[in-house]
């Protein structure tokens, strides 16, 4: 596994040369929810692979750029297209931008993706606070030296999902009628959607939605003592509960939630 903690001062060092400086908050950009990016003002928006250092996306649908503005307000920084377990990165990888967010001096992450719901109450299209998660997985972006830097050896996972987030979107769902859910999301590594046993399985012990992302990137931005949102876009409803699943119906559906989508998290960040 290739240590990424050295590089951190290239990356952020270039990022802050192209006036990419004191973002307040960051979002994470899942499938079909890229777009959201482009209501950043003034942006400054550089690929991926033009940043030292940083990992280049291979999934279709991902445009791989970060952005950087005003949203609401307030300078944010944008992950348009992430990175994945499933891709063949390592986790340090597939979380190296949050850990640039740290050092940029981001104070709160905004996670979203796609999920198949797990929870029968679930429909296509629904939102869902994330309250918490299980990793189902076996895998852990913190193995390996700790770096003392950011965070301890041994991370209290009590309130991964800060409480303070939930409760502004609660405020926002009340002003707006955005019906949202909230539940447990459940990481399995993917590239394979699950089998109904495992959705059963992932039922049975408390999982409302599944996902193929979002959890290391919790776990390091909790390690780094950011204050971690998420949000999951239902795309689907899980394995065994239609008759089958692709990721054209996951983008097509991400697709038409967006603007409630964009709402959100617009007013999130104005209440943040
Ligand atoms: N399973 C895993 N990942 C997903 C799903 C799903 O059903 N839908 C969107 N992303």
């Amino acid at each position: 596994m290739k240590r990424r903690d050295s590089m951190f001062e290239t990356t952020v060092n270039y990022l802050k040369d192209k006036g990419m400086t004191e973002p307040e908050v960051a979002l994470i950009l899942g499938s079909g929810l890229g777009d959201l990016a482009n209501q950043i003002e003034s942006a400054i928006s550089i690929p991926y692979e033009e940043i030292p250092d940083f990992p280049v996306s291979t999934v279709k649908g991902h445009a791989g750029k970060l952005v950087y503005g005003d949203l609401a307000s307030k300078k944010v920084i944008a992950l348009q297209g992430r990175f994945h377990y499933y891709e063949g990165y390592d986790l340090q990888t597939v979380t190296y931008p949050v850990r640039i967010f740290k050092e940029l001096g981001v104070k709160t992450v905004i996670i979203t993706n796609a999920a198949g719901g797990v929870n029968e109450n679930f429909t296509p299209g629904d939102l869902m606070i994330i309250t918490d998660h299980i990793n189902l997985t076996g895998e852990n972006p913190l193995i390996g030296q700790n770096l003392d830097a950011h965070g301890p050896r041994f991370v209290d996972m009590t309130e991964t999902y800060s409480k303070r987030g939930q409760q502004l979107l609660h405020e926002i769902d009340e002003e707006l009628n955005l019906s949202l859910k909230e539940g447990v999301y459940t990481w399995f590594t993917g590239p394979t959607y699950e089998t109904p046993a495992e959705i059963k399985f992932a039922r049975t012990i408390g999982g409302d939605a599944v996902g193929m992302s979002t959890v290391p990137e919790a776990i390091v931005g909790k390690h780094c003592g950011l204050e971690v949102i998420g949000i999951s876009c239902i795309t689907n409803l899980a394995a065994g509960m239609q008759s089958s699943l692709n990721h054209e119906e996951v983008v097509e559906v991400s697709t038409i939630v967006k603007p409630k989508f964009k709402q959100l998290i617009e007013k999130l960040i104005l209440k943040l």
